[in-house]
């Protein structure tokens, strides 16, 4: 099996894209640590892993709950050679639909609470000489999507901090690349679609499908396959990249195109 003798922590594991990754990686034979702010639903979905699994409630904000997960990771036995970043928050609006609470809302949870948890595990990677930090960037950090301006700044963030973990520790046997899916079916679009689209959802999830060019949204599944390559022994060649999944979009025109 792909990841067998490696132990994975996820945040953000509770449902979507976190819980197919965790899926992917423990049925390929990885110790997966699956952390998520609503710790009753991330104990409760861990039950559909077919492998070994702790089930932890942890938010990435709170920097003390992260250092004292970390150490008792480090006691139990459970201390883990991958990472995937995953958790995140969104906000939607351009630059003068922003306020700034939101805006430091948004930098909090996807920066700094990327930044915290990579910092409490790098440590432990780097002592045991060998480490994959795997970041849920997005599709909005490279490409600017309407009404991200926030959101997308924090993904931006996200790939650059990639680069840097993977230039600066790449001697010491750390890997670290990330992901930028476009639109991912999962509660996350849903929930932020009711909640700044509610007077015309239907359509607008249409929209989302179209734009598109392979005319879906990707499915959590198939980012979860490209998570599962990034994370095993076999792409022990890769750091530093970013890895876009995106049905089309960044290619070029779509179907819809004159
Ligand atoms: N769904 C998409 O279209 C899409 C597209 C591009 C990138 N992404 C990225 O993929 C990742 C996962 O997205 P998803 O669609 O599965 O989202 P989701 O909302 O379905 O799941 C996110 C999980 O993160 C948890 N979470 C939120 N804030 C947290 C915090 N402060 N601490 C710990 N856990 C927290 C939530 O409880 C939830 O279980 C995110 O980084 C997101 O930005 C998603």
């Amino acid at each position: 099996m792909r990841m067998t003798g490696k132990t994975a922590l996820i945040t953000g594991a509770a449902r979507g894209i976190g819980h197919a990754i965790a899926k992917a990686l423990s049925a390929e034979g990885a110790r997966v640590i699956v952390t998520d702010r609503e710790g009753d639903a991330v104990t409760q979905s861990a039950k559909a892993l077919p492998g070994p699994v702790l089930a932890r409630a942890l938010d990435i904000t709170d920097t003390g709950a992260i250092l004292e997960l970390s150490l008792s990771l480090e006691k139990e036995g459970w201390a883990p050679d991958v990472l995937v970043n995953n958790a995140a928050a969104i906000t939607v609006g351009d630059l003068l639909h922003t306020d700034p609470a939101a805006l430091r809302m948004v930098f909090a949870v996807n920066v700094e609470g990327t930044f915290a948890v990579t910092k409490a595990f790098l440590p432990g990677m780097i002592a045991r000489g060998e480490g994959t930090v795997l970041n849920m960037a997005s599709l909005a950090g490279i490409h600017a999507m309407r009404d991200r301006f926030a959101y997308g700044a924090t993904k931006a963030a996200i790939v650059q901090m990639t680069k840097s973990i993977a230039v600066d520790f790449v001697a010491r046997g750390i890997r670290a690349n990330c992901i930028c899916p476009a639109r991912v079916r999962t509660e996350f679009i849903e929930d932020y679609v009711n909640a700044h689209y509610a007077d015309r959802a239907e359509s607008y999830l249409e929209a989302l499908e179209r734009y598109q060019p392979i005319g879906r949204m990707v499915e959590p599944a198939e980012v979860a396959a490209m998570a599962l390559y990034l994370c095993a022994p076999e792409s022990a060649a890769v750091t530093g990249g970013v890895f876009v999944i995106d049905g089309g979009v960044t290619a070029g025109d779509g179907p819809g195109a004159p």
